[in-house]
């Protein structure tokens, strides 16, 4: 715990030293607290760390039978068992091999009807849940969290968002590496879902994420840089990988 505006910054030889000392971290606040509420990202940045908690599980090391996870996001308009979908990424990087069971996990739902009742109904079952404990996050290159992309004013709440033609881009290996299959649309977390969680934690890997790093750490505060808010958070570490910390 710290004060508002010092963002912690913890810096790894490498991606899977990062991964590593994560996963441990996490056991150790599901090993308090079991029933721990969990927020979690998609991409390729958590995909080491899901296989280091995937790995303490096999081992016996970790019980995550009652844990209970939100997801930031989903593309809109395509089903949880989409080969696209970031359900389906989390099935097959973390909840199927953890042995998560469907009761444990929230997801917004891309293909729900009414979007705006979607955004509802998933901050009224984090309220339910009692809010989420530790909330893991990536960043995308232009410094978006969840799907809030840089714009001059950013969403408190869930909502439907556009994505970037750099989002699209940069999700296209889900969709048969082609961006314009990305959906150009998406529901996701808003600033103050992430922010009212107890304790934040971004990881970053990778020299491409270096100048967002830099600017999120020590730069303003910026409409335009949505990870930048992090720095009015009380509890937010940012876990990075030497590549990625080469600017700070
Ligand atoms: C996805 C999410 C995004 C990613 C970001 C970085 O759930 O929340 O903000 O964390 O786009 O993605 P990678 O890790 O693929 O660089």
């Amino acid at each position: 715990m710290h004060g508002p505006g010092e963002i912690r910054v913890t810096v790894f030889p490498n991606d899977r030293a990062a991964a590593r000392a994560l996963a441990k971290r996490i056991a150790g606040h599901v090993s308090a607290k079991p029933s721990l509420v969990l927020g979690l990202p998609t991409g390729r940045t958590p995909v080491r760390l899901y296989q280091e908690l995937v790995w303490l599980v096999e081992r016996g090391q970790l019980d995550l039978s009652r844990i209970r996870t939100f997801n930031l996001d989903e593309f809109l308009g395509i089903a949880r068992d989409h080969p696209g979908s970031y359900r389906r990424f989390m099935e097959d990087h973390l909840f199927k091999p953890a042995g998560i069971s469907d009761e444990q996990v929230e997801f917004l739902n891309g293909a729900a009807a009414d979007s705006a009742a979607e955004c509802e109904r998933y901050e009224e079952a984090i309220a339910a849940a009692g809010g989420i404990d530790v909330q893991i996050l990536g960043i995308g290159t232009n410094g978006h969290i969840g799907f809030n992309e840089p714009a001059r004013e950013l969403q408190a709440r869930t909502h439907r968002v556009r994505l970037k033609p750099e989002t699209r881009r940069s999700n296209a290996a889900l969709f048969g590496s082609d961006p314009n299959a990305v959906p150009g649309e998406a529901l996701s977390m808003g600033m103050a879902t992430i922010l009212q969680a107890r304790s934040i934690v971004l990881l970053a890997s990778g020299k491409s994420k270096a100048g967002c790093i830099a600017r999120v750490v020590n730069g303003p505060i910026a409409t335009r840089l949505p990870a930048s808010f992090l720095q009015l958070h009380h509890d937010v570490e940012v876990v990075l990988d030497e590549a990625a910390a080469s600017k700070l």
